[in-house]
């Protein structure tokens, strides 16, 4: 089938009330029509979610921001403009006909306008919002690739849209713009440094490591296999351990992680379901950099741990 026949076939499910897995620039997002909450409640039957986590909606441009929120604000103006399409979610005060299943029953609603060519293609023919967490089971690591969509959910979903691996890796910086201060819900590539220069503005948590999004828990993000943050000196080589680590080694249980920081978040999750599939009795992952290059790797390694 052409990519414009999967397309056409993809808007046609979503219009009927399907389930369709789609590439964005962060992750694969397991989307429904935004506006019909029998479609949206799909969504969590199939991830295995509950039912007061809120899902982000995704927006074929910015233009679309009136339908789902009340106001405008001059900060969301101008982060959508500097940032859209782009891994931002932006949290705004929702508007009055929006379902309670996408806003996990609160006043606000999390929209963004993803980078990913497919992703925009769709969105475009479908030209209105698609409800769409990350398309893995509640918890569980989240899809960098389609075959890693098709693992996790491969019969709950009606059509999976192939676009390759993600170029980001990790989940998109969810920004609150709903309360008097800006505040970072979840790090991610876009830094709480760029979001406050583009703001002229300094952020309620600038480290964005302490404040979830709500419905987040602090284990989240998880391998099956038990996941410690170990320093170098303590990644020992023992059987039946598997190991993410900067240094080289010849283990076949061992991968090693590049040492630039995007380039370590790409990567993230298909190393770390390739540590999981080695099926060992742990994983020891090497202590990452400080700094605010590495915040959202460090936040989503922090979560895996467990
Ligand atoms: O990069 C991403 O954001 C991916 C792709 C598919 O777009 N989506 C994603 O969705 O990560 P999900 O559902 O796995 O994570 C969404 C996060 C949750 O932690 C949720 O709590 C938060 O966004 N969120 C959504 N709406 C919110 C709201 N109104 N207020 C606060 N947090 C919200
Ligand atoms: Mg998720």
């Amino acid at each position: 089938m052409t990519q414009q026949a999967e397309i056409g076939r993809a808007v046609q499910l979503l219009r009927d009330g399907g389930l369709v897995a789609f590439p964005t620039e962060t992750v694969y997002g397991l989307g429904a029509d935004a506006s019909n909450p029998k479609a949206v409640k799909k969504i969590f039957d199939a991830k295995g979610r509950p039912a007061d986590h809120p899902v982000i909606v995704h927006l074929p441009d910015a233009t679309h921001l009136s339908r789902w929120t009340l106001e405008i604000s001059e900060a969301a103006n101008t982060l959508a403009q500097r940032f859209w399409p782009g891994p931002l979610t932006l949290v705004l005060p929702r508007a009055a006909n929006v379902s309670d299943l996408l806003t996990g029953g609160q006043n606000t609603i999390g929209l963004r306008v993803p980078a990913h060519p497919l992703a925009l293609a769709l969105l475009g023919e479908f030209g209105s919002g698609i409800a769409a967490p990350s398309a893995n089971r509640f918890g569980r690591l989240s899809p960098t690739t389609a075959e890693h969509v098709r693992h996790e959910l491969g019969d709950k979903v009606h059509l999976i849209l192939d676009g390759g691996p993600c170029d980001v890796g990790i989940e998109s910086t969810i920004v609150d713009l709903s309360e008097s201060r800006p505040a970072i819900l979840r790090p991610g590539k876009i830094s709480s440094s760029e979001v406050e220069l583009a703001l002229g503005q300094k952020l309620k948590s600038a480290s964005g490591t302490e404040i979830r999004a709500p419905g987040t828990l602090p284990s989240h993000y998880s391998p099956r296999t038990p996941l410690k943050i170990v320093d170098r000196d303590d990644l020992t080589n023992a059987a039946k351990v598997a190991i993410l680590s900067f240094g080289q080694s010849d283990s076949v249980t061992s991968i090693r992680a590049p040492s630039d920081a995007a380039e370590y978040a790409r990567l993230l999750y298909a190393n770390l379901r390739a540590l999981d599939e080695m099926r060992c009795e742990s994983i020891l992952v090497e202590r990452v950099p400080d700094g605010e290059q590495w915040a959202a790797v460090r936040d989503r390694l922090s979560r895996a741990a467990h």
